[in-house]
């Protein structure tokens, strides 16, 4: 950042994954990016409403030893949002690489409309960024690639929270705010209570929801972040409860997890955020009952046009979307949409696979969600998929059809839309759409 007040950036552990930026809503901002990397990258503001130019696409590379400055309004709700890389070559993309060495973190948005809520705040908002890693035997990272990796997406055989293995935190009796980013290449987490208590969400990547909702437990994929509430002022000194990442079935091949040799298939379970109440505190706000009566959704009417996206395999090759792969900033006509139009598009999974559908510069609606194929295996996931409020990202499990609507406000030109398995992404599951004025 090129100035600001200090509390901007914040550390989340060392250095790994990037620090946390905090924002407001209605600010500028202005950041100088500078490439000291041997190989081309990009910063994108995952999430953000921003113009196409800044908005960190692979057709605007940081070359080697280049920098670039951006400026943008901060426009959208306050939220848990993100920045990552997302350089894209004439050999696939560096994505997943580029990530998975460090160079993604959280950026979260503030505004009136949250402040006024008075939500936990200090010690009892966590921010937590779950990545799943590999290490060597020295303790060193690896990043295998191949074609197991390619099918499946990189799953490593450690989760780290925040840069480091799951560790024990000492809380109060209190209620909590736990903001959790899925920064992992592919993992889907599947957060749930060690003791089986219901799941509270109060918002997604989007913002609040309008109201809280509970779910049995939340099924969060690659790019997703969502909001949880946990009331703790009931405990008692010496309590103690785990955020975990429940079992579930991912595929027929027994979670896959034989192609790759992950020590940590997908559908494992483990812990994720070991609690123990260790002193006593008061100041237990309550559940606010409404988060944001003025949450608004794309005007869809009966007339509002459908466009399909077919995620199909194609043969050694990874996925595709229309049968289509990145061509770069080629557009086919059925993806050109009109500035200030309101649209739902359908994403159909006739694949094997899981594909977290990823819609650059805006936030989204999830108005329906079908099963109407098989499911190849995968299941155990549905009752955690958090459909209410505003999404950027949603998952879209094998045989399913999810609809979304959406408005193009604003900005006109390219923007992308893709798989945020960043595998996936980066062997050619992704396109770009143009928004014309
Ligand atoms: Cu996380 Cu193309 O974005
Ligand atoms: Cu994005
Ligand atoms: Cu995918």
């Amino acid at each position: 950042m090129a100035k600001g007040p200090p509390d901007t950036l914040a550390s989340l552990g060392e250095s790994y994954p990037g620090p946390l930026i905090r924002l407001r809503r209605g600010q500028r901002i202005r950041a100088r990016l500078e490439n000291r990397l041997p190989e081309d990258t990009t910063v994108h503001w995952h999430g953000l409403h921003v113009p196409p130019n800044v908005d960190g696409q692979p057709r605007l590379p940081i070359k080697p030893g280049e920098s670039a400055t951006v400026a943008f309004d901060v426009d959208d709700r306050a939220g848990l949002y993100w920045y990552h890389p997302h350089p894209h070559g004439p050999n696939g993309g560096r994505v997943g690489f580029q990530s998975y060495a460090g160079l993604a973190g959280p950026l979260i948005i503030e505004d009136e409309t949250e402040r006024a809520l008075d939500l936990p705040v200090g010690e009892q908002e966590m921010v937590l960024v779950l990545q799943d890693r590999s290490f060597a035997g020295d303790n060193e990272l690896t990043f295998v690639g191949g074609m197991g990796s390619m099918m499946r997406g990189f799953l490593g055989n450690r989760v780290l929270v925040n840069g480091r293995p799951p560790e024990t935190r000492e809380i109060g009796p209190q209620p909590y705010r736990l903001r959790i980013l899925n920064g992992s290449n592919a993992r889907i987490y599947k957060l749930a209570w060690s003791d089986g208590r219901p799941v509270t969400v109060i918002g997604t990547g989007g913002g609040l929801l309008a109201a809280p909702q509970r779910y049995p437990y939340v099924t969060l994929a690659p790019a997703q972040r969502v909001d949880l509430w946990v009331d703790l002022s009931e405990a008692r000194v010496g309590d103690q409860l785990a955020l975990v990442s429940d079992q579930y079935r991912s595929g027929m091949m027994g979670g896959m997890g034989g192609m790759g040799g992950s020590g940590l298939p997908a559908g494992a379970r483990f812990e994720l955020l070991p609690l123990r109440v260790t002193h006593r505190a008061h100041g237990g706000q309550p559940l606010p009952e409404v988060l944001d009566s003025g949450l608004k959704t794309p005007p869809v009417t009966p007339d509002t046009p459908i466009r399909t996206f077919d995620l199909t395999m194609k043969m050694m090759r990874g996925f595709a979307i229309n049968g289509r792969q990145f061509e770069g900033t080629t557009v086919a006509d059925e993806e050109v949409v009109a500035l200030g139009d309101t649209e739902i598009w359908e994403f159909v999974n006739a694949s094997m696979m899981p594909h977290p559908m990823h819609v650059h510069g805006l936030q989204f609606a999830v108005i329906e969600r079908k099963r109407i194929d098989r499911q190849r295996g995968w299941s155990g996931l549905e009752a955690g998929l958090v459909d209410a409020g505003q999404h950027d990202t949603v998952l879209v499990l094998p045989g399913e059809r999810v609809r979304i609507a959406l408005t193009f406000t604003d900005f006109d030109g390219l923007y992308l839309y893709h798989c945020h398995n960043m595998e996936h992404e980066d062997n050619g599951m992704m396109r770009y759409y143009r928004v014309r004025a």
